[in-house]
């Protein structure tokens, strides 16, 4: 019988008549307002906002996110930088009555959660939108009493940004403690956890704050896997639970010292360097840096560093790997990405790692000397300890924090920001805030992406695949299966073909299909083993045809003239090209 969570919650859904749907990479594909998915939800903006998805109108998932604004909370017993999230999706199809009552099903039948531990909350009302009294009544139906009932309003609307779609939702807690269970259930007492949420999208908000209906009524639900693990078995330390006993024994084993009492070093090492296995695995290709995803990914390996010293371990020694193999193997059996890439992992963590600790230990007699008056650090000195030490803002915070003293990390923020904006490597167009993504700009590239593919295949040959993409509003990037650099001829015989077909001012079509027909007459997809019966595939003139959710262009004259900026390997085997559209 199956015991994992996931596949649970997966088995259960697709038994309700959903279909699965891979995750998508940690890094968002057509998004470059966001570094990172931050929830289930996120790579399905497009469809909750009404765009067909190929799979139909019953999604169910695990996302990988990311979510690394409080990093500094990393320490506790329930922050993570990285989690999986189980969701499952109506777009259009069914509303509150079977979200709700699947999610009692699922909760006391599969996950046998008794329900004297369960209480939810629903939307209160207020002047744009009424008491959720629908949602209220079914979980009265299903038996939950008035008093775990809860009504909210600002708990019980969930919108992923500032604007997007968006709707009240109805929340799941559980009694996660062994005092007797209050009759009334307070949201505000920290006993009770939540577990899921059910969002109930049927509006979207716009930049002026206006709120407008949706083409359809959708439902969106997340459950973290790690809480409702250590929930289920019976942890109230996350880090407790099977997800992370492998990773902590080994720490254990590795710094001769028990987790009892150091807790907070191992939880970091633990989390940290598991998100940036994920993070170094992703098909983006990331790696660390000074900007963006790769500032991430530097600061968490760093960190995890700085604290496996503190735990005494030897970290000139291969300790790195051997957490991350264990990550690996762990996972690898839900993320192909994870079996394809492990050499890119392992080479990943341990090149920041010799970079690092080449400058740590003069990192730290700069740091002594920098406090040996017990002075607060000024946001000058905290950036110069980045710039020539790399050490990050945490690491800086928390060395300063063992002595009492304070770190002014606004001043190094601003720093950090100046240094940005002189470098000019921050690309620009990023943070513009809200979830953009399928602007004009980016609907070209998204084209101009199916046209190099095609062309790709003509000069290099038929073997050529895509193994990754990646659009900003600046280029596209392309990661396609390669064994050798490619010839300044090939990269001009590609622009020429792509340039013609722009110029032929090919017609982008699209058409549903079966999906055994659409392979057999040769359409291009990656994770073929997870797409539907039917599918949607974009077809350019007769140049190119791939299964594909869009957006498209409606003709290739649109797209004006195309370049390639550079070529260059991605991982093994595969190379990557940037390209512009003029
Ligand atoms: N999108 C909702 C959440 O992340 C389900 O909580």
């Amino acid at each position: 019988m199956k015991s994992n969570l996931k596949d649970l919650y997966i088995d259960f859904f697709v038994s309700k008549g959903h279909k699965q749907i891979p995750s998508a990479p940690v890094v968002p594909e057509n998004d470059p307002s966001v570094l990172f998915n931050t929830a289930g939800m996120q790579p399905l903006i497009p469809y909750l906002m009404g765009q067909k998805h190929p799979y139909g109108t019953r999604l169910t998932d695990y996302q990988k996110c990311v979510r690394t604004n409080d990093l500094e909370a990393i320490g506790d017993s329930y922050h993570h930088t990285f989690f999986e999230m189980l969701g499952n999706w109506s777009l259009g199809d069914y509303f509150k009555k079977e979200a709700i009552t699947w999610s009692f099903e699922f909760l006391t039948t599969v996950l046998n959660i008794p329900v004297e531990r369960l209480a939810v909350t629903v939307f209160a009302g207020n002047d744009l939108i009424p008491f959720d009294e629908e949602s209220y009544n079914i979980w009265r139906s299903l038996g939950i009493p008035e008093k775990r009932i809860a009504r909210t309003v600002e708990d019980n609307f969930w919108i992923a940004g500032e604007t997007g779609p968006c709707g009240s939702d109805s929340e799941m807690f559980y009694f996660r403690s062994d005092d007797e269970i209050p009759e009334k259930f307070d949201p505000e007492d920290d006993r009770w956890v939540e577990i899921w949420n059910d969002v109930f999208m049927e509006f979207e908000k716009h930049e002026d704050g206006s709120i407008t209906s949706l083409p359809s009524k959708n439902v969106d639900t997340g459950m973290g896997v790690e809480r409702t693990t250590a929930i289920l078995e019976g942890k109230k330390d996350n880090y407790a639970s099977s997800i992370w006993t492998p990773v902590i024994s080994l720490i254990e084993k590795l710094s001769n010292l028990p987790y009892e009492g150091n807790e907070k070093s191992m939880r970091i090492i633990a989390d940290h360097l598991r998100t940036a296995v994920f993070i170094l695995a992703d098909p983006a290709g990331i790696k660390p840096s000074n900007t963006d995803q790769g500032y991430i990914l530097r600061r968490l390996i760093r960190r995890s560093i700085r604290h496996a010293k503190k735990l005494n371990i030897d970290i000139n020694s291969t300790w790195e790997q051997e957490i991350a193999c264990v990550i690996l193997d762990m996972y690898e059996s839900y993320y192909q990405e994870l079996k394809d890439n492990r050499n890119v992992v392992l080479e990943g963590l341990s090149n920041e790692k010799i970079k690092f600790n080449r400058t740590l230990e003069k990192g730290l007699r700069e740091f002594e000397k920098v406090t040996k008056d017990n002075e607060d650090i000024d946001g000058v000195t905290a950036f110069h300890l980045f710039d020539t030490y790399g050490f990050p803002i945490e690491l800086t915070c928390e060395l300063a924090e063992d002595k009492g003293l304070k770190v002014d990390v606004e001043g190094y923020k601003t720093k950090f920001k100046e240094h940005q904006e002189l470098s000019r490597t921050a690309s620009a167009g990023k943070f513009k805030g809200g979830l953009a993504g399928n602007g004009e700009i980016e609907t070209k590239y998204h084209t101009a992406t199916h046209l190099l593919n095609a062309a790709l295949k003509l000069v290099v040959g038929p073997d050529v695949h895509q193994k990754g993409s990646n659009i900003t509003s600046e280029r596209l990037r392309f990661d396609f299966s390669c064994d050798h650099k490619l010839t300044d001829e090939e990269k001009q015989k590609t622009e020429e073909i792509v340039n013609k077909w722009i110029e032929e001012d090919l017609p982008v079509v699209v058409k549903e299909m079966n999906k055994d027909e659409a392979i057999k007459s040769g359409a291009e997809c990656m994770f073929i083993e997870k797409y539907p019966d039917i599918v949607t595939v974009y077809f350019i003139g007769d140049v190119s045809k791939e299964l594909c959710g869009g957006p498209h262009v409606k003709s290739t004259k649109e797209l004006g003239h195309f370049k390639i900026t550079k070529e260059e390997a991605s991982s093994q085997g595969v190379r990557r090209i940037k390209a512009i559209l003029e």
